[in-house]
């Protein structure tokens, strides 16, 4: 249960610890990325977004709530592929010590990539000074979510983009949306796409989704009959269950020029 930020983050230190760290990783579902997962799990980002690579040449990129991977180690890979040269890239976690020292993804690329240790709602980066930020499956896990958004505006650069991402709940759920903290242990918060839109236009006048997607999809294995194979029977009906209450939706915010 996620009662507040600090339980919902200690759950997430724990998602990471099971996948990395244990020895007998029995979860059906999620396992260690390679790095042809990590370049897949960027380039579908990207598409997601309606973001060109070619695009992010020479130009300075943060990834806020990056993981211990995630789009930073994808976008790192594709770089040489691509013939890419990124002006800078930044990622940024509250968990990047424990990141950097316990599961050990960055130091492959660590002469290449900036890591801070630090929230999104506090980024210790320079007004007007980020072309791209992203934010991956992170503002519903944030302690104050208004605050990481206007946080994103104050770093990028005029025209700069910000591409958030984030589970939402289908309208039929809104009523108790508040409420759903409580059996959904790693997020403090859960919007539907009305507040989300609401939020996110607070400061970024042009806002767009570019893509909405289905749990299903992106998790093939959280079928009915999965709850059964599952070593814990309430983690897989959940799982099961989180097919009808949420969606995943994809944004495109421009800071405007003045
Ligand atoms: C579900 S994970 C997503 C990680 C990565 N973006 C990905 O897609 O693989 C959520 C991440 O958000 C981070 N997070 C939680 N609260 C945050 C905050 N206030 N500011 C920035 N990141 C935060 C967590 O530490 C965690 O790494």
């Amino acid at each position: 249960m996620a009662k507040n930020w600090y339980s919902a983050q200690n759950n997430e230190k724990k998602f990471w610890e099971d996948i990395y760290l244990k020895k007998d990783n029995k979860d059906l579902i999620y396992s260690k990325t390679n790095d042809d997962g990590w370049v897949g799990f960027a380039q579908e980002i990207l598409f997601r977004h309606k973001i060109d690579i070619k695009d992010l040449n020479n130009k300075v990129i943060l990834d806020i709530g990056s993981g211990p991977g995630g789009l930073v180690l994808g976008l790192s890979l594709l770089k040489s592929k691509e013939s890419l040269k990124f002006n800078k890239l930044i990622a940024l976690d509250p968990l990047m010590n424990f990141f950097k020292k316990e599961i050990n993804l960055f130091s492959s690329i660590d002469d290449e990539v900036e890591l801070y240790e630090a929230k999104g709602e506090r980024i210790p980066l320079e007004s007007n000074s980020i072309d791209y930020v992203f934010c991956t499956n992170v503002i519903d896990h944030c302690e104050i979510p208004e605050n990481v958004i206007s946080e994103a505006y104050r770093i990028l650069k005029p025209n700069g983009l910000f591409c958030p991402s984030l589970h939402l709940v289908y309208n039929l759920w809104s009523p108790i949306k508040n409420y759903l903290k409580y059996i959904d242990k790693n997020h403090p918060f859960h919007f539907d796409k009305e507040t989300i839109l609401r939020m996110l236009k607070k400061n970024f006048i042009k806002t767009d989704c570019t893509y909405n997607s289905k749990i299903i999809y992106d998790q093939p294995k959280f079928t009915f009959l999965n709850i059964f194979k599952s070593r814990n029977l309430l983690r897989g009906f959940k799982r099961f269950a989180s097919n009808y209450i949420l969606f995943t939706s994809y944004f495109k915010c421009k800071k405007l020029s003045n």
